[in-house]
């Protein structure tokens, strides 16, 4: 399953001023909110303090990533969440995209939504929480019944990851998964490094290695609004994804196993689309999904076109995602229901964020036909997706 990866071009665009101090490290444990500003707009960051506790005896930090053109990244080692990405839009103006919260707390009262998280040690859904690997039969506890769900009781969003950051645009976050945490087998160790490049893209790198034979499937959980985050429905975001199949689910959302071909169906994104423009269509699988809740099989995923390409309608900013992953779970925020507060005060309310969360196919584990994700003591696991923002002219 190892995955090779290149790099594309830089393209700088410089944009604004940061008014934050300290910015190439870990932020100060400031009580206020910090702000960054250019001549038409000023964009919050959660107050640092929300982050610098302690939690299972380790200690959180928030921490801010900033390219040359200043435009900037927030990220916590709790869960090692991606917390806030303020990009700019059509006129310059700087926007946050990504959903996030203001404290620890909020993603702990939100946890079953997964904003921004890292997701391990395996994303999506196994089928009644359970799969049988080299003869061994494992169990995994069932929290989005009747499966498990992105790892399970305690995923990898809600566990404390060691952090180094390496250089004002670089993060790694490092965790040990014990063999048999959550059920699954081998103590795996985990890398996951964000950067963030001169050209305005989050690069995600994943890597892992295990002591024993078991399964993994790293993904990041960040729901992007591209007109901003609480600025409203995602509807009106044009999609195209490059994927002639799809993964159909039952009602429980676990993959029947077939690969069905998008043609002539809702599922249809081969050439630009609203995700409002057929999500009301009378479907049996957007009724089982509530929504846009399916694994794209990707046409291509080696890293060299994207695979994905989203346009907010409002500000113009376009997001890109290329990725070494050969799945994509495009999911349009159907179970939001505005019980959170996000970050800028506004509550999460129905599908006013979309994921495209790069992956393996849910239920790998029970679906021979689907690529494996079995790691082997020896292996390494790697994978690299990236989310890169421009305007669209
Ligand atoms: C899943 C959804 C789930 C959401 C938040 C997505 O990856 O496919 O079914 O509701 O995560 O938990």
């Amino acid at each position: 399953m190892n995955t090779i990866f290149k790099t594309f071009p830089a393209i700088f665009l410089p944009v604004c001023i940061l008014s934050l101090a300290a910015c190439n490290h870990k932020a100060k444990n400031t009580p206020t909110t910090s702000t960054m500003t250019d001549s038409s707009t000023t964009v919050t960051l959660p107050p640092s303090s929300g982050f610098e506790k302690t939690i299972d005896g380790k200690k959180a930090h928030f921490y801010i990533l900033k390219n040359k053109s200043g435009v900037q990244a927030s990220l916590t080692n709790y869960g090692a969440h991606l917390i806030s990405l303020a990009v700019p839009d059509k006129t310059g103006k700087l926007i946050d995209v990504v959903i996030g919260f203001a404290d620890i707390e909020g993603y702990k009262k939100a946890m079953s939504a997964y904003y921004g998280a890292t997701i391990g040690r395996y994303g999506n859904r196994i089928a009644k929480g359970h799969f049988i690997l080299e003869g061994h039969s494992y169990d995994l506890f069932i929290n989005n019944k009747p499966n498990t769900l992105h790892g399970g009781e305690k995923g990898f969003n809600d566990v404390m990851w060691d952090a180094q950051q390496i250089n004002d645009q670089t993060i790694a976050f490092t965790y040990l998964s014990k063999d048999m945490e959550e059920g699954y087998p081998g103590n795996l160790n985990c890398k996951v490094t964000y950067e963030l490049t001169d050209d305005n893209a989050i690069k995600i790198s994943y890597e892992a290695t295990t002591d024993k034979t078991t399964v993994v499937n790293l993904t990041n959980h960040s729901y992007f609004n591209l007109n901003g985050v609480g600025s409203g429905s995602i509807l009106n975001h044009v999609v195209q994804l490059k994927a002639a199949g799809y993964t159909p689910v039952d009602t429980t959302l676990i993959p029947t196993g077939q690969i069905a071909p998008v043609a002539g169906t809702p599922f249809d994104f081969l050439k630009p689309a609203t995700i409002g423009s057929r999500i009301e269509a009378n479907d049996e699988q957007l009724k089982n999904g509530k929504g846009y809740d399916h694994n794209f099989v990707l046409d291509k995923h080696d890293i060299t076109a994207p695979v994905a390409t989203v346009i907010g309608d409002k500000s113009g900013i376009k997001l890109e995602i290329f990725t070494t992953e050969p799945g994509l779970q495009f999911y349009s925020g159907n179970f939001m229901a505005g019980g959170n507060t996000m970050l800028g005060g506004k509550a999460d309310d129905h599908r006013t964020g979309f994921a495209m969360e790069t992956q393996h196919f849910p239920d790998s584990p029970n679906k021979p036909q689907f690529p494996s994700t079995v790691l082997k003591p020896g292996d390494v696991y790697k994978t690299v997706t990236i989310y890169k923002f421009s305007v669209e002219k």
